[in-house]
């Protein structure tokens, strides 16, 4: 059995569209953070005894629609490693199972790290990287640590679809709080929604246009280590991925109440000096990116609002990695 850790991951700048699904091609590049404290360990074993594939998801057999998602990608690495076997694979977030955090970027970081070791594979970050990528867009950034971007790419095969590091995890102090503010399964999942918006949304191929020069910032905003520019940047791309799926027909909302009232205050603690911006993904919890310094304030506030069930404070994470230890 080989066991493999992998952190998840949040967007500064957004993936939303893809420009090809067989594949899963982005439409655009993305900017993302690695988060220490979200994680997915996944070990996984080829074995010629079973009968067919083995799959367990937070200590339970996997539901056929999952079972499905993790065989076909596992079919990935056996058709590079010419494996005919079925997979045992046990998997396991470090977060409960309907927190509405998503958990496919750590899921497929983690299973590709596990496939490529157990099936002797050697592939390379990058490789592992587009890979993953083919489990879940997101996926394919949680095979770095720290700041990671995730590039467009232009060959038709996805081979430079991949993620690349820009800045390690120890580059810059910077932190998340997680406000969650509701527990229930979203009704309208990332891959959906996409491509809702891709063919409704009459704003749609703004969204595309103005995805290069938001990514140009960011990455200066990185390079220099400029928080302020990096968090207004980081609430303009959330804003305006949803605004655009706000903008599909039927329009999708993802935010509830308290989404609403933690970006109220999130703005209110910066009038009152204090630098603290947001993101939300398709979902209705609130990410506050925040200096370590000012993490209690920006807790206590959003602890008072209502609606708000409770907060993972988080660091930035490291590099998927293989663990010695077995589930
Ligand atoms: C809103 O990676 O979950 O979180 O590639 O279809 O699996 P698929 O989508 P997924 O989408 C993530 C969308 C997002 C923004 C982001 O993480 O960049």
């Amino acid at each position: 059995m080989v066991t493999a850790k992998a952190h998840s991951n949040f967007a500064l700048i957004k993936y939303w569209g893809k420009r090809e699904e067989v594949l899963n091609l982005p439409a655009v590049g993305s900017i993302s953070i690695t988060l220490q404290e979200i994680f997915t360990i996944s070990s996984l074993m080829f074995d010629k005894s079973l009968a067919q594939d083995m799959i367990e998801i937070n200590g339970k057999a996997a539901s056929p629609q999952e079972a499905q998602r993790v065989s076909s990608f596992i079919d990935l690495f056996r058709r590079l490693g010419k494996i005919t076997a079925a997979v045992k694979v046990i998997s396991r977030n470090n977060f409960p199972t309907g927190a509405g955090l998503a958990s496919s970027a750590s899921a497929f970081a983690s299973l590709a790290l596990a496939a490529n070791q157990a099936a002797n594979l050697n592939l390379t970050s990058s490789k592992l990287s587009e890979l993953a990528r083919m489990g879940s867009g997101s996926a394919a950034r949680s095979i770095f640590g720290g700041f990671v971007e995730m590039k467009i790419g232009k060959r038709s095969d996805g081979s430079d679809s991949i993620a690349v590091p820009i800045a390690g995890k120890e580059f810059w102090d910077m932190h998340v709080l997680i406000a969650i503010t509701s527990e229930k399964q979203k009704e309208i999942g990332s891959t959906v929604g996409m491509k809702m918006t891709a063919a409704t949304s009459p704003y749609y191929p703004q969204w595309i246009n103005t995805n290069q020069s938001d990514l140009k910032e960011m990455r200066h905003a990185i390079q220099n280590k400029d928080f302020e520019k990096l968090g207004e940047l980081s609430e303009l791309s959330c804003l305006k991925m949803h605004a655009v799926a706000l903008s599909a027909n039927p329009g999708l909302i993802y935010w509830n109440s308290a989404t609403i009232d933690c970006m109220h205050a999130i703005r209110n603690l910066r009038k009152q000096n204090i630098p603290v911006y947001f993101t939300i993904d398709a979902g209705p919890q609130v990410k506050a990116i925040c200096l370590k310094g000012d993490i209690p304030v920006i807790q206590a506030e959003l602890k008072k609002i209502r609606g708000v069930k409770r907060i993972i404070s988080s660091a930035l994470g490291p590099d998927a990695s293989i663990l010695e230890d077995q589930l």
